[in-house]
């Protein structure tokens, strides 16, 4: 197996003196998806959260290509390679590509580039039809679809997804995650 992107150890985390997490680890490896699942309220996304560098843990430390850091001072370099797509993705007031191309002002990539990697996002995420449309004005699965796109252009090393599961079984669960990560 490949050398892990990021070794999360021994996460700890408390909330009003009550202990959410304790003792957590976990390796990421480039290529591969974690489904990360529980009951309400065990900690799912605290511990998101926290692996993303959006909350601060009590205790916990960061392997990056081998070498090991407590939480805080690794986590910068954790969030350059990170997206975190909310459950209920905010869609701006703009087209749908317009909002997928929204994080490539923010590379190196010149106009043409963006306008080449906008349509070979929208292409490979099946919303070339809805490209002009307003994004507000689409379903929320749509919603989602636009949200992920908008992430997946950027490449980034890891992408933390929240979402809900509602009643669906896992096999269901492993052939969307398949489907969203080739
Ligand atoms: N900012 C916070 N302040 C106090 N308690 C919190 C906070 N965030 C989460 N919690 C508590 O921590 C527990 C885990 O929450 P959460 O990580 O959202 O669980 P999950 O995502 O698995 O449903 C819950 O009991 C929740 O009420
Ligand atoms: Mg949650």
């Amino acid at each position: 197996m490949n050398k892990p992107l990021l070794v999360f150890r021994e996460i700890e985390k408390s909330f009003s003196g009550s202990q959410i997490l304790c003792g957590i680890n976990l390796s990421l490896y480039p290529g591969k998806c974690i489904l990360l699942s529980g009951k309400n309220g065990v900690g799912k996304t605290t511990l998101l959260k926290i692996i993303a560098g959006l909350e601060i843990p009590d205790l916990a430390k960061i392997e990056i290509s081998g070498k090991t850091d407590c939480w805080k001072k690794a986590v910068r370099s954790v969030r350059k390679e990170i997206i975190y797509l909310h459950q209920n993705p905010i869609m701006f007031s703009s087209t749908v590509e317009l909002n997928v191309a929204y994080g490539l002002r923010f590379t190196s990539l010149n106009r043409k580039q963006r306008q080449e990697s906008v349509e070979e996002a929208l292409e490979w995420a099946g919303l070339t039809d809805v490209a002009k449309k307003h994004a507000k004005t689409l379903s929320g699965g749509v919603q989602q679809r636009v949200a992920f796109t908008r992430a997946w252009i950027l490449k980034p090393k890891v992408l933390y997804w929240m979402n809900r599961w509602p009643i669906w079984t896992t096999s269901r669960v492993k052939r969307h995650i398949n489907y969203w990560s080739e």
